[in-house]
C-alpha cells in the first residue's frame, strides 16, 4: 500500500472500521487538554472532531460549507490564531458532500501558521483511487478503509504512521489499548498480529492490492476521473444540479440536488427495485441530495449502465428527459476524460 499512500514510513493494518483509524489517529498522538483545529466540511469532518473532543482535546473547528472545501488561507489564519496547536484534522475527501480538498495546500498553510503541529488526515475514501503524496505533502498520519479503493469487504482499516507521529505516540496520554498502534507495530515486526485480524478481510485486500498493482496507478487514477466526468455529465443531462463546489468535485463520489418537487422516496424506491442503489444525503442533508458512488472497481461501463436507469425511471417518474440524453453525455465526458471505460489487468477485464 505504501505507493498509493506515497509514504516510507509505517503502515498499521487495524481490524476495525474507517471510524477505528480515525479514533487511532487520535488516541495515539494526542493528549486529554492539547489544542486541536478540526477542519470541517461534513459529517465525517465533523466525526473526526467528535472523536478528539470525546477524548477531552480543546477542539476548535473551523466549519466550511457543506459542498465547499476549506482554503489554505482561512486554515492557515485558524491555525495562528491557537497557541500551542497540538494538531490540526482534515479530511481528504467529504464523502457526505462529494468535496475534495487541496490536502497539499492546507498542509503546506498548517505548516507555515503552525510548524510544530500533526497534520492527521482523514483520507477514508479517495486514497487508492486518486493521487496521494503523504510524505512530499508533509502530513503525518493518514488512514483509510478496507471497504474504498481497495475493494475489499468492510472491516479493516489502515493508518500510515509518520516519525513525528511516532514521536508523539511516547507522548501522548489519551487512553488506548485495542488501537494502540506501536503495540501493532510491534508485533508485525514479529509477523503477527496483536489480536486476532480479520483474516477474511486481509485476503480481500491483498487480493485487491494484487488487482491495482496488475491495473497500474496511473490507469486507475484515470479511471476514476473518467467515471466521475461521466456521473457528473450524466447527472447534469437528466437535469440533476451537482451539489459540489466544482472546483472540488470528487472523483470517488458525486453528490446531486434532490429536485423540487420530486417525489425521492417513491423515485428511489423505483431505482432500488432495478438494482440500482443510491446513497442518500447525510447530516442535515439528509433528503436534500443523493450520491453516486464510482469508487474501487467501478467502471464507465457501469456507470453509464446506472445512468440508463436513472435515465428510465427518470422518464417513468414523469421527468422530462429525452432519451439517450444522459448516456450520450456521460459516453462524451468519459471520452474527454481520457476514455478509460474498463477495468483492465494486464490487457485483459479484471
Ligand atoms: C471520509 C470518510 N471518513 C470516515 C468514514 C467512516 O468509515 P467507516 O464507516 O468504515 O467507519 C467514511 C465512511 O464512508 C468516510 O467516507
Amino acid at each position: 500500500m505504501k505507493p498509493f499512500f506515497g509514504t516510507e514510513h509505517d503502515v498499521i493494518m487495524l481490524t476495525c472500521a474507517g471510524t477505528g483509524a480515525l479514533e487511532a489517529a487520535v488516541v495515539n498522538t494526542l493528549s486529554p487538554g492539547d489544542e486541536v483545529l478540526a477542519v470541517t466540511m461534513g459529517s465525517f469532518g465533523d466525526r473526526f472532531a467528535k472523536i478528539a473532543d470525546v477524548y477531552g482535546a480543546k477542539v476548535t473547528r473551523l466549519d466550511v460549507e457543506w459542498g465547499h472545501a476549506p482554503t489554505p488561507a482561512a486554515v492557515r489564519a485558524a491555525a495562528a490564531e491557537i497557541t500551542g496547536l497540538k494538531a490540526v484534522l482534515l479530511t481528504h475527501n467529504e464523502t457526505s458532500t462529494g468535496v475534495t480538498s487541496d490536502i497539499p495546500a492546507l498542509a503546506a498553510a498548517v505548516r507555515d501558521a503552525a510548524p510544530d503541529a500533526l497534520i492527521l488526515v482523514d483520507a477514508i475514501s479517495a486514497l487508492g483511487a486518486v493521487p496521494f503524496a503523504m510524505d512530499a505533502w508533509g502530513l503525518d498520519l493518514v488512514v483509510t478503509g478496507s471497504q474504498k479503493a481497495w475493494m475489499a469487504a468492510p472491516g479493516m482499516a489502515m493508518a500510515a504512521v509518520g516519525p513525528r507521529a511516532w514521536a508523539a505516540s511516547e507522548t501522548a496520554t489519551m487512553p488506548r489499548f485495542y488501537l494502540d498502534l506501536k503495540r501493532h507495530k510491534d508485533t508485525a515486526a514479529a509477523g503477527e498480529t496483536p489480536w486476532t485480524p480479520a483474516v477474511a478481510v486481509m485476503y480481500q485486500v491483498d487480493e485487491g492490492l494484487r488487482l491495482m498493482q496488475a491495473e497500474g496507478a496511473e490507469a486507475i487514477f484515470a479511471r476514476h476521473e473518467a467515471c466521475a466526468a461521466a456521473s457528473r455529465a450524466g447527472l447534469a443531462a437528466l437535469g440533476f444540479e451537482l451539489f459540489a463546489d466544482e472546483r472540488y468535485y470528487s472523483r470517488t463520489v458525486t453528490a446531486a440536488h434532490v429536485p423540487d418537487g420530486l417525489d425521492w422516496k417513491s423515485f428511489n424506491g423505483t431505482l432500488k427495485e432495478r438494482g440500482l442503489v443510491l446513497a442518500g444525503g447525510q447530516g442535515k442533508l439528509k433528503g436534500r441530495i443523493f450520491r453516486l458512488g464510482h469508487l474501487g472497481s467501478v467502471t464507465v461501463e457501469e456507470i453509464l449502465g446506472a445512468l440508463a436507469t436513472l435515465e428510465a425511471v427518470s422518464i417513468e417518474h414523469g421527468r422530462p428527459v429525452e432519451p439517450g440524453i444522459a448516456v450520450a453525455a456521460a459516453q462524451r465526458a468519459a471520452l474527454a476524460a481520457g476514455g478509460v471505460f474498463s477495468m483492465t489487468v494486464a490487457g485483459t477485464p479484471a
